[in-house]
């Protein structure tokens, strides 16, 4: 199957999903704190979603996912499974929200430093938001998929990180991962060009270490393979006429 082009109707239901997921990040963040643990924000985000919202966490039963939210600490890269463990001051956590309203996903993820983190995690926080903007900033009809990995590498690299291959971004609508999968790496004008009414995610995720992940027992939680620190953020994007909307946009980033 090849990339959708969503109809002026459903780009509006995406708008729609996008802001609503980014509301769940806006809501949970006074909760993000020493002590909590992940089962406990991933069953705060729960409810809001289901019962403030009237949206469906879409991770929950997703292929057997057990929770309604992906909570992914330190040297987790992703798909965190939550649980009884508490977070305490200095980890780095990844919540990742994936809402469906009216049959349409919107899904986003950031960063949160609990209290003091060491001047290390934080840059690595830090730059891995910039990498997202900068590949964000690519998108505009004309401009190609593989523009976005290269971006990201290239900045990746320039500050002695790596960049993860083994999860990638992906169209996002009626199907929470629908075509294309989205490197975060590779080479500038490759792959497709960017067309109006592409919906897609664009979530990087880099280690301090090297790139190579593996899977917990769980079958979920993706982890460094050198325990190194691991940084993702996710936005959920529209190609425009003249370039690109951020469907999942939060106020602090207006
Ligand atoms: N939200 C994740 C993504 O960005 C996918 C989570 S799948 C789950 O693609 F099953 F782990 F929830
Ligand atoms: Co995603
Ligand atoms: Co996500």
């Amino acid at each position: 199957m090849s990339i959708l082009i969503k109809t002026p109707a459903e780009i509006e239901k995406m708008r729609i999903a996008g802001k609503l997921a980014a509301d769940v990040l806006e809501m949970i963040a006074p909760y993000v704190v020493a002590g909590v643990s992940t089962n406990e924000l991933d069953k705060i985000c729960h409810d809001y979603m289901v019962y403030d919202q009237d949206t469906i966490p879409a991770p929950l039963n997703y292929k057997g996912f057990p929770k309604s939210i992906c909570t992914s600490v330190n040297h987790q890269v992703c798909h965190g499974v939550p649980c009884d463990k508490k977070l305490k001051n200095g980890d780095i956590i990844n919540i990742d929200i994936t809402v469906i309203k009216n049959g349409y996903h919107g899904d986003t993820s950031k960063m949160f430093c609990i209290g003091s983190v060491t001047p290390f995690a934080k840059r690595l926080v830090n730059i891995t938001r910039e990498a997202l903007f900068l590949s964000i900033e690519q998108i505009k009809p004309g401009n190609h998929f593989g523009d976005i990995g290269y971006v990201i590498q290239k900045y990746a690299h320039k500050h002695r990180y790596s960049v993860v291959e083994d999860f990638c971004g992906h169209g996002v609508g009626k199907e929470f991962h629908e075509p294309p999968h989205v490197m975060h790496h590779g080479k500038s004008g490759t792959g497709d060009e960017f067309k109006p009414g592409m919906i897609f995610t664009i979530e990087p995720m880099l280690n301090i270490g090297k790139r190579q992940t593996k899977i917990l027992k769980d079958g979920w939680t993706a982890i460094t393979k050198d325990r190194s620190l691991s940084a993702q953020w996710e936005h959920t994007i529209l190609v425009t006429e003249i370039g690109y909307e951020i469907l999942t946009l939060r106020a602090e980033e207006c």
